[in-house]
């Protein structure tokens, strides 16, 4: 059997197999990959304690399967192509022959850094070449890479390394997005003063910005990578040892790192690369995510780079120079495969439809969407005027839990319904659940979106704390995985994503909690008390909303609201900026003290009407300050 479906009646079969010898049927898939040692069993599981483990005893590197095994036919074939925030400055590619270089040198520095199998490296870079390289060479070396988004604060960054205990850290001196230099180094060096556990820092020299560089712990990259050789040989791991950690949000205290293992990750990464967007050899393949999220690790370089892929890489933002970059960069690279997020279409739909009509587009033949959910109107514009009619757009909803797409439409394959994520793919046993935990059989209705099978791209823990990944996942409907989401299933049998059910806001396709906005507000001196919640916004997907009780009401609120801001812009990063903050003298509560979340939803919402019964509120007089000084 060969990893790739091609028409439906497989699509099928496929499915139908899955589910009926899933250990056969992932032992096939498992064939078309390299390994140094074949498993002695497929899957060993239970979702109790959780424990998940596919290919047993079976040892790899993911990165004999990204880069070596390529060599032979595909050596001279491009691998990455790097385009950069300038459009001024040069693309850089890089075959798989250099990549494999690049990656065997970042791999011996970090082995001359002291780096060992199993040690954690967090990665804090923006979308350079060395990121992915640096990616690559933990998993060469079997060191566990832990990447954090760029645009993370000094005290996310801290919070992370010192909960995996990472002994390094790669990062460079800066980072240009749009028309903005922003430093890097230096949010690396406030970090680790709340740190003890980092030995050494790796610099990439990226804009030649002024940098401190401590001695005995910070180290140019430059300086050292033309000393060391371009060979490395891969570490042979075992299929359970961690890949990565990537560090995500939920909706109680602070992201906890989901732990991804080497074999099962692998191949459901290439899997599910080669059947969702149904590569062909020589397409260019361009995923608009960063490699700080899943969406980048996945499929801008393990998925493509194990299918001998092209993949490319930005470094910028849509809208610089214009809100046409996109658009110039399909057309530039003859990109044929091209998978970006709801908010970015949004944001270039309302930029006007003369910056898409400027550029032919006529590489384009397949269009996809990942992390919130698409509307309608959006998922036209996109299939309309970016695809020209002739693309299919495959929505593809996942989760950094799960490795890799979970529903989709394969493209140019299954039937496509705008907005409808589609069908689960082969081997992924999704149900709806009622609020009972009771499996929903039929079609055309709505509930919790669960699964009840194991898949190799499922997360095995959260980093230094099974207890929580057990609750967090496994607890609520007991037997099953809980995803955290509502969906639909129509009358038949495809899936549309409702949006999460939890206290997590899905921010531009950014995971928050609640809690965590909340706990990073009341840090600021001035306040008692806050609730956040999340409210539908045109571009972004979901607004962040913050009430907020001061200890004195202020003279001048918006002092107090530029306050908080930096606040949580110091606690997580710019990127939880809330949209809105009120200044309120009290929140809805029950008279246990519980705050009413829904009352100050639906007031986001802009719903003053309909709130319900208010009555058993320990003060209901409250909500009627709240809906009167709500901001619009
Ligand atoms: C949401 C991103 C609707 C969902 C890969 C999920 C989606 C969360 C879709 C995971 C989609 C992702 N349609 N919603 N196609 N894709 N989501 O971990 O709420 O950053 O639970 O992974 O994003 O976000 P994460």
């Amino acid at each position: 059997m060969s990893l790739r479906i091609h028409n439906l009646e497989e699509y099928e079969l496929a499915y139908a197999n899955s589910i009926a010898n899933p250990e056969e049927f992932w032992a096939d898939i498992a064939n078309n990959f390299q390994w140094e040692k074949p498993w002695s069993k497929v899957l060993d599981w239970n979702f109790t304690e959780p424990k998940v483990e596919w290919f047993l005893d079976a040892k790899l590197n993911i990165t004999v399967n990204c880069l070596d095994r390529h060599i032979e036919n595909n050596g001279h074939q491009t691998a990455l192509i790097w385009e950069p925030n300038d459009p001024k400055e040069n693309t850089i590619k890089f075959t798989y022959k250099d990549l494999l270089k690049e990656v065997s040198k970042m791999a011996n520095v970090l082995k001359d850094l002291g780096v060992k199998k199993g040690d954690r490296v967090c990665l804090y870079m923006p979308m350079v070449p060395e990121l992915s390289f640096a990616v690559l060479a933990c998993a060469r070396i079997g060191a566990i890479h832990s990447v954090v988004f760029a645009g993370f604060s000094a005290n996310s960054i801290s919070d992370r390394i010192n909960d995996c205990q990472a002994g390094y850290v790669i990062t460079t001196d800066a980072l240009s997005r749009g028309a903005k230099q922003i430093p890097v180094k230096a949010v690396v060096d406030e970090a680790l003063e709340m740190v003890t556990c980092v030995k050494k820092v790796l610099v990439v020299n990226r804009l030649n910005w002024p940098v401190h560089m401590l001695e005995g712990r910070d180290i140019w990259y430059h300086d050292i990578k033309g000393i060391v050789s371009e060979i490395c040989e891969p570490e042979i791991m075992d299929a359970q040892d961690p890949l990565f950690i990537l560090y995500t949000s939920g909706s109680t205290g602070k992201p906890k790192g989901v732990v991804h293992a080497c074999g099962g990750y692998m191949v459901y990464a290439g899997y599910t690369f080669a059947n969702v967007f149904q590569y062909e050899p020589n397409d260019v393949f361009w995923c608009t995510a960063d490699i700080g999220w899943v969406t980048g690790h996945t499929y801008i370089l393990y998925g493509p780079l194990m299918n001998a892929s092209t993949s490319l890489m930005f470094e910028g933002i849509p809208t610089y120079p214009d809100p046409g970059r996109f658009w110039s960069i399909i057309d530039k690279h003859a990109v044929n495969i091209f998978y970006t997020a709801p908010t970015a279409i949004r944001s270039l739909m309302a930029a006007g439809i003369d910056h898409v009509l400027a550029y032919g587009l006529y590489s384009l033949k397949t269009l996809g969407s990942v992390g919130e959910p698409i509307n309608v109107e959006a998922w036209h514009w996109y299939h309309t005027h970016v695809g020209k009619g002739k693309c299919p757009v495959i929505d593809t909803w996942w989760q950094t839990e799960t490795g890799g797409v979970m529903i989709s439409a394969l493209a140019g394959i299954s039937p496509l319904i705008p907005a409808h994520a589609g069908f689960p793919l082969p081997g992924i046993q999704t149900v709806l659940l009622n609020s009972d935990g009771i499996e929903i059989a039929e079609n055309d209705v709505e509930g919790y979106l669960a699964i009840k099978f194991p898949w190799p791209g499922m997360l095995r823990t959260t980093w230094g704390d099974h207890e929580r990944c057990r609750i967090n996942y496994f607890d609520t409907y007991k037997g099953y995985y809980f995803t955290g989401d509502g969906a639909k299933r129509n009358s038949d049998g495809q899936y549309r994503i409702l949006g999460r059910v939890d206290d997590v806001i899905n921010v531009s396709g950014h995971r928050f909690g609640t809690a965590e906005i909340e706990n990073a507000i009341n840090l600021n001196k001035q306040v008692i008390e806050s609730a956040v919640v999340g409210y539908p916004h045109d571009i972004k997907g979901q607004g962040i909303y913050a009430f907020v009780i001061p200890a004195k009401m202020p003279v001048d609120p918006n002092v107090l609201k530029d306050e908080i801001i930096e606040t949580i812009v110091a606690q997580i990063g710019r990127i939880a900026k809330p949209d809105k903050i009120q200044i309120v003298s009290g929140l809805p509560k029950t008279r246990s003290g519980k705050i009413m979340r829904r009352i100050l939803r639906k007031i986001a919402e802009g719903e003053t009407e309909n709130l319900g019964d208010t009555s058993t509120l320990l003060d209901p007089m409250v909500v009627d300050e709240i809906k009167n000084g709500a901001i619009k």
